[in-house]
């Protein structure tokens, strides 16, 4: 993808500060076993342990896990705080608030963690890895606008896989950030284009702006954030290099 003037990949030692205005968007991999995660179990809040239990598959419960072990860990190191006692509510919808102005988004998508960070700000992420999806006219239907989906059912087959992804992470990032999801695609009204730059965009609801871009990702994996304000720089963080 083409180089973002914003971005700072720099491999740090240690995590920034998160100074206004700025995002940080810290990615991890599912290559920790479902024991090791478990060793970490105490770093996660009862409700985590709650929500994880839940879930039915070990894959699933890695991964929800391993994104709220780089949240709090991350937020604990900004707050003081031990990584269990960030104190993380929920929105009815489902949307994570972090406390003391700070902003958290994550996704999860086969062994992609990817975890959002901003201050003073509404964030939302998405990571989505790359298959091959047979039905992909009908989804495209359920979570997109008639334009959007005109656009992409004109595209050759295989850019059409490509640009699905690509506006479908924007899509989701986008709906995180509002903090309705996508289960509500006529909340999203927004045309977008499935290209990689920053774009700000208008919400054709209530006129608010968000700004979106393409995240460096892995080749087999698309992902993007959304945010209220563009961000005055943007740094990314691998997870296994910041030795926290
Ligand atoms: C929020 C939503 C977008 C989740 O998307 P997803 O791709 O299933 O999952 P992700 O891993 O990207 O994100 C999950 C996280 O989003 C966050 N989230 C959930 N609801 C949210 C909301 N309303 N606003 C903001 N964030 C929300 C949670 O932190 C959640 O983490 P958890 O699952 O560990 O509890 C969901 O509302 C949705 O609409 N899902 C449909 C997904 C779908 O059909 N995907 C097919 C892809 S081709």
């Amino acid at each position: 993808m083409p180089t973002n003037p914003l971005v700072d990949r720099q491999v740090p030692a240690t995590l920034p500060l998160l100074q206004q205005g700025e995002l940080l968007i810290v990615t991890a991999r599912c290559t920790l076993s479902a024991p090791s995660v478990a060793a970490l179990n105490e770093l996660l809040s009862d409700t985590d342990r709650a929500r994880i239990s839940r879930l039915l598959r070990s894959i699933d419960r890695t991964r929800a896990a391993l994104a709220r072990i780089v949240a709090r860990v991350t937020l604990g190191q900004w707050l003081g705080l031990r990584p269990s006692l960030v104190s993380i509510a929920l929105t009815e919808a489902g949307k994570p608030l972090a406390p003391d102005g700070y902003a958290v988004s994550w996704s999860h998508s086969g062994d992609h963690v990817f975890v959002a960070f901003a201050r003073g700000r509404s964030i939302g992420v998405d990571v989505e890895e790359a298959r091959r999806l047979e039905d992909l006219a009908e989804l495209a239907r359920t979570a997109f606008s008639p334009n959007e989906v005109t656009h992409l059912l004109e595209l050759p087959p295989t850019a059409r896989q490509v640009a699905f992804f690509r506006l479908w992470v924007r899509k989701e990032a986008l709906g995180k950030a509002i903090g309705v999801g996508l289960l509500e695609p006529e909340r999203l009204g927004f045309n977008l284009l499935p290209d990689t730059e920053p774009i700000t965009v208008v919400d054709p609801i209530d006129g608010r702006t968000w700004w979106t871009s393409a995240l460096p990702c892995p080749a087999e994996a698309y992902a993007a954030v959304a945010v209220d304000v563009a961000p005055a720089a943007m740094h990314l963080r691998n997870w296994e290099a910041l030795r926290l």
